[in-house]
């Protein structure tokens, strides 16, 4: 039915409105879905969260080159060799969140939009799970649903993991949260940034979820050393 306009009565010619194939129209709907998911669920610090791109990020010094071309090389192993764990440490404003962010959003093209991924913030995320018994009830209905998510999801991107911890310490609903989200993530491709060292993490956090964090993050994890903070006025 060729398409016509209320309006003023013109009428598309036959044959010419359907231009679109339906692998184009399959196509769409899939990135339709795959956006709506990560953007219906995801628990972003900001609504920018997801202008971290490859295309955004401005590769000027070796150490940023080399971070580029890691981080390029890292969507390759999550979607040719899952499972992964992607683990990207280093001092605050280098680019952790910006790369994995891009590393994210590449993966789910790579995998035609039939992938479901996750970003989320872990000091959000921890300060929700640590009050979760006084939220309101469509609050609480969300970290439930996130919670599924995360441990089922096919890429979920734990942000910041560790913001919580003050004095090497945290405390008990955090690491009952770690051990519960690491535990169903062992076999599934993950990606982690943080601040805290490998030990740091041990000493807040336990071995027990050090080992599970470890499980796959033989040769994807990149220490982001000698890159300026990005945040401070050049
Ligand atoms: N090479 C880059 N090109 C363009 N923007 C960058 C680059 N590196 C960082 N930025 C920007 O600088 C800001 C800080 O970077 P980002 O959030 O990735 O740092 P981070 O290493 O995750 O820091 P933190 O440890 O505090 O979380 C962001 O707005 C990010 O988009
Ligand atoms: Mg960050």
């Amino acid at each position: 039915m060729p398409g016509a306009c209320p309006a003023c009565g013109y009428k598309t010619p036959t044959g010419v409105e359907n231009k679109r194939n339906p692998k184009e129209w399959q196509l769409s709907a899939q990135k339709k879905a795959a956006n709506a998911y990560l953007v219906g669920n995801s628990l972003t610090p900001s609504g920018r969260a997801f202008s971290n791109t490859f295309e955004t990020y401005v590769a000027k010094t070796p150490e940023e080159k080399k971070a580029l071309a890691f981080a390029h090389e890292k969507v390759d192993t999550l979607v040719d060799q899952p499972p992964a764990h992607v683990y990207f440490t280093g001092p605050a404003g280098s680019g952790k969140t910006h790369l994995a962010t891009a590393i994210l959003l590449d993966y789910i093209v790579r995998r035609n939009y039939l992938a479901k991924a996750l970003y989320v913030d872990w000091g959000k995320l921890s300060t929700m799970y640590s009050g979760r018994f006084n939220l309101q009830p469509d609050v609480q209905t969300y970290l439930t649903r996130l919670m599924d998510g995360m441990q089922t999801c096919d890429l979920l991107l734990l942000d910041d993991f560790g913001a919580e911890v003050y004095n090497g310490t945290t405390t008990k609903a955090p690491v009952d949260l770690a051990n519960t989200i690491f535990n169903s993530r062992v076999d599934k491709n993950l990606i982690i940034t943080t601040n805290l060292t490998g030990e740091m993490i041990k000493e807040a956090y336990t071995q027990r979820i050090v080992s599970r964090m470890n499980a796959h993050v033989s040769g994807n994890a990149m220490l982001f050393a000698g890159i300026r903070d990005h945040r401070a006025t050049a």
